[in-house]
Parts: structure tokens; sequence; C-alpha cells
């Protein structure tokens, strides 16, 4: 193999890639520069991918069912992970990483299996690389359980399932797999019963981890989980010497985790919490105090439209409902509309608002909505008291004041848009339902507070038409 500067032209191809990745990565926390940064960091694969095929090993024709396995996995791979991310609504992207992020747990699990299997054929047993397989085997095993069991939450195929005893149940399952792992790391001689039975654990834990864990809570699991796969990735590359690989895991590893904590941190929640703690589950939580908070006042789109054509200053709270009546157009469109009229329009962004890290930025981004007309949640609050207008889209438990002032409240600790410093508020949604931490919003029963009833896309195409015969 030929050699530049001293490195082989492997050595220098996972470079390539590794520093793809950096700046992908880089590009990604930008959402003009996003899908250019996913773009450059997939192009880094493929050359760690073809290079590790042509360079790793001398080609020869003896290995032809080797390689005719390599390129039926790429090709079979590419197709389906290609029509699944064509076919997925914004909707369902957080099942979508999910599942993506199980399989890349799997294959780190299955490394550690097939590379078990080579040191028993070799004979040879290092402690550090036996440690190695099995912390890749532990780690990848719990994150493809644990993701596929959050991808059917999500999907709503399989319910929040608090076993009695759970937490027992889990400690001695972890407690089982540090056993095991001691005593694998250990032994003198490998032992393929002990590695299946400590694969057989882990997976269970993976299941029985994600198993209870409300569904608002779900994305924080799934960001968890993905630093967990990232790790077990990062093992893989140690034990193939392989650069890109372990730059790649660290990488995804270290967003993950920094992920995890970030959103903690939005919704004022210690990881801890999250983990045994039973917040949100689908819109089936707390029974809320129906009667108690007064009457509900609604606006006609004629009133709405005249309070905003004559605002100087509109705040526009998105939520998920705005991405599932899929009006991020039309929001922009108002926005155009009232800008005409010299009124101005942002938009406050709530750290958890939708069902996933990013989820407004991303939906308003793909309507072109400029970046910097979106504010992050400490300075809107602090530009509320200016504001004439806020128009709440589909949003619920982000604007529920609840989380400041009820501390029995399931969402309490939450910091939320506090739109009721405004000087007037108008809610957009379709009846008097419920957003996903299940529980009632006494924002709609404020006397600053008026409901503007039906689809958001509806709605909004109503606005704009009455605004502009204003
Ligand atoms: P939610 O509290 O879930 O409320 C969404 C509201 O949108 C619902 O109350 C619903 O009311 C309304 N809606 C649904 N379809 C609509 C349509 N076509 N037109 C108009 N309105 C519609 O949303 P949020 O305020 O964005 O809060 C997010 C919640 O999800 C938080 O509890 C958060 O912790 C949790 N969560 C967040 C994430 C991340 S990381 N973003 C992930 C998972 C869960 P109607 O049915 O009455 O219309």
């Amino acid at each position: 193999m030929t050699d530049l500067l001293g490195l082989t032209i492997l050595e220098l191809c996972y470079i390539a890639a590794s520093i793809t990745f950096i700046m992908g990565l880089k590009m990604l926390s930008s959402p003009d520069k996003a899908r250019k940064g996913n773009l450059i960091a997939a192009y880094g694969m493929g050359i760690a991918i073809f290079a590790t095929i042509l360079f790793k090993e001398e080609l020869t024709a003896d290995k032809w069912l080797n390689y005719g396995l390599i390129l039926t996995g790429l090709v079979v791979g590419t197709v389906f992970g290609t029509r699944m991310a064509m076919k997925v609504k914004m909707t369902a992207m957080p099942q979508m990483v999910s599942f993506f992020n199980g399989m890349g747990g799997a294959c780190a699990a299955v490394i550690s299996l097939v590379e078990f299997d080579h040191l028993l054929h070799t004979g040879k047993v290092e402690t550090g690389m036996m440690v190695v397989i099995i912390l890749g085997l532990i780690i990848g095993s719990v994150s493809f359980a644990g993701s596929i069991i959050a991808y059917g939450k999500l999907e709503g195929k399989i319910g929040d399932k608090a076993l009695p005893g759970g937490q027992i149940i889990n400690i001695v399952l972890l407690l089982a797999i540090l056993g095991m792992a001691i005593v694998m790391a250990i032994a003198d001689v490998p032992n393929e019963t002990y590695l299946y039975i400590l694969l057989g654990i882990s997976l269970l834990y993976g299941v029985l981890f994600v198993l209870p864990i409300g569904g608002a809570d779900m994305p924080v699991v799934i960001s968890l989980l993905n630093s967990f796969t990232g790790m077990a990735a990062a093992f893989g590359g140690f034990l193939y010497g392989n650069q890109a690989m372990l730059t790649g895991g660290i990488l995804v590893g270290s967003a993950g985790t920094i992920l995890t904590v970030l959103m903690c941190t939005a919704m004022n929640r210690s990881l801890m919490n999250v983990i045994i703690g039973s917040f949100g589950g689908g819109g089936a939580g707390v029974e809320g105090k129906d009667g108690e908070q007064g009457t509900v006042k609604e606006i006609s789109v004629t009133d709405a439209a005249i309070l905003l054509a004559y605002a100087n200053k509109v705040c526009v709270v998105p939520g998920y409902g705005l991405a599932v009546a899929q009006a991020q157009h039309t929001v922009h469109n108002l926005e155009k509309v009232l800008a005409d009229k010299g009124v101005e329009l942002n938009y406050a962004i709530h750290p958890v608002a939708g069902r996933m890290p990013g989820h407004m930025n991303v939906l308003l981004a793909e309507a072109d909505v400029p970046y910097p007309k979106l504010m992050e949640m400490e300075d809107a609050n602090d530009d509320m008291a200016n504001t004439d207008v806020v128009l709440v889209i589909g949003a619920n438990d982000v604007v529920n004041p609840a989380a400041e002032n009820d501390p029995s409240s399931p969402i309490y600790g939450m910091p939320i848009i506090d739109v009721l410093k405004a000087k007037n508020v108008i809610v957009m949604k379709r009846s008097m339902g419920k957003g996903y931490a299940g529980i009632e919003n006494e924002l709609f029963f404020n006397d600053k507070n008026r409901m503007l009833f039906g689809d958001a896309k509806d709605s909004l195409e109503k606005l704009i038409s009455e605004v502009k015969n204003l």
C-alpha cells in the first residue's frame, strides 16, 4: 500500500472521513448549513466504507463471497434507509431516529460477537481486547433493545408499562451484567455460553429500562440511547484500529450526551428523574380541574385579524399542532402579509416544543422563515412585555402556567414561554384537547386569552385573507 507523508492511503482516507464528520456535526448546529453538513458527513462515511473494503486487506478472488455479502448489505441498507427517510412524516421523525439508532446498536453488538468468535479461534485472550468486546456487546445490545422499545412506544404500538418491582429488577439485572462482565474479562479461556447469557441479560435490561418511561420523556431517552450507540461504535473502532469509526463513535457519543443534558435542563429535570419518573404518557396523564378555571373566551377570525393588523409587535409561539397541520408555510405567509402592514412578527421557540429537539426550527426553516426571526425562549420572554399580540399556534404544554405555579403538576419546574406577559394572547387549536403531558392548561381560561378554534392551517389561511382585506 502506497505511503504518503508516512501515512497509508487507508489512514489518509480515515483522517479525511473524520474531518468530514467533525465539519458535518459543526454545520448541523445552524439550520441553513445543516443539510449540507449532513451530506458532507455522509460522503465521509462513504469514503471510510470504500477505503476499508479496498485498502484494509489485499483484494483477492477467494473472498468473493465476503465482497458479495458486503455489497448486498450496502445496497439493501441504502435502498431501505433512503425509502424510509423519504417517506417519513416530520411528526414521525423521532421514531425513525430511534429505529436507525437501534440498528447502530445492533451492529456494535454483532461486531463484538464476531470478534469474540475470532478470539475463540485464535486462542489468544488479551484482557484489554476482551474488555472492549464485552463493553461493545453490553452497550450495543442495551441500545438496540431500548431503541426498538422506544420506537414501538412512539408508534403507539407499546404502552407505558411499569412492572411491579421494576426498579429492583433493573438493579439486579445491572449487577448481573457487571458480574458476568468481570468474570468474562478475567477468565483465562473465553467462554461462549457466558457471552450469550450476557447478551440475553443486556437485551432484557434494554427492554425493561425503557418500558416504564413516559411518552414525553422518550426524546431524552432516545438521545441517551444514541450516545450509548456512539460509545459502542467507538469500542468497535478500538477493536479494528479504525480511526474513522473511533472518531465517529466518539462524536455521536458525546453529541448524544450533550443533547441529553440540554433537554433535561430545558425541562428542568434531572436525568435520574427522567429515567425513574413517569412524566407524560401521550395524553393519559393527570386529570385537570375542569370548571374551576372560569370561562373560555373565543375570538372570531375578523377580530383576530384586526388585532394583528393594528399591532406593532406580534410573537408566534409554534408547537406540535403547527407540525401536525403542516402550517409552516402558511404562518410564514401571514408574517409577510403583516410585514406589508408594518407589523413585526417574530417566533418564540421553546426548546422542547414539538416532538423532537429542534422540531420547530427545522419546520420553520423548511418554510424559509429567516433564522434571525426565531427567538430563543429566554430572549422571547424578555421581550414579551413589549409584545402586542402573542399567537400560540398548536402549542399547549410549553405555554402552560402550571409549570410555574402548580407544584403538583407533572410539568412543574419546566421553563415556559410566558405569554401572559404580553398585552393579548390568542391560542389557535382545534379544541380544548390536552397536550402531550395530558394536563389541563389554565392559560385557556385566563382573561387575557382568547381561543381561535380550528385546524391551524385553515385558521391561518382565513386570517391571511382577512388581514389582506383590512
Ligand atoms: P403539545 O403540548 O403536545 O400540544 C399540542 C397541541 O396542538 C394540542 O393540544 C392540540 O390541541 C394541538 N393541535 C394538534 N393538531 C392541531 C392542528 N391540526 N391544528 C391546530 N392545533 C393542533 O405541544 P407543545 O406545546 O409543542 O409541547 C410539546 C410537548 O411534547 C411537551 O410536553 C414536551 O415535553 C413533549 N415532547 C417534546 C419533545 C421534544 S424534544 N420537542 C419530544 C416529545 C415530547 P387540539 O387537539 O385541541 O387541536
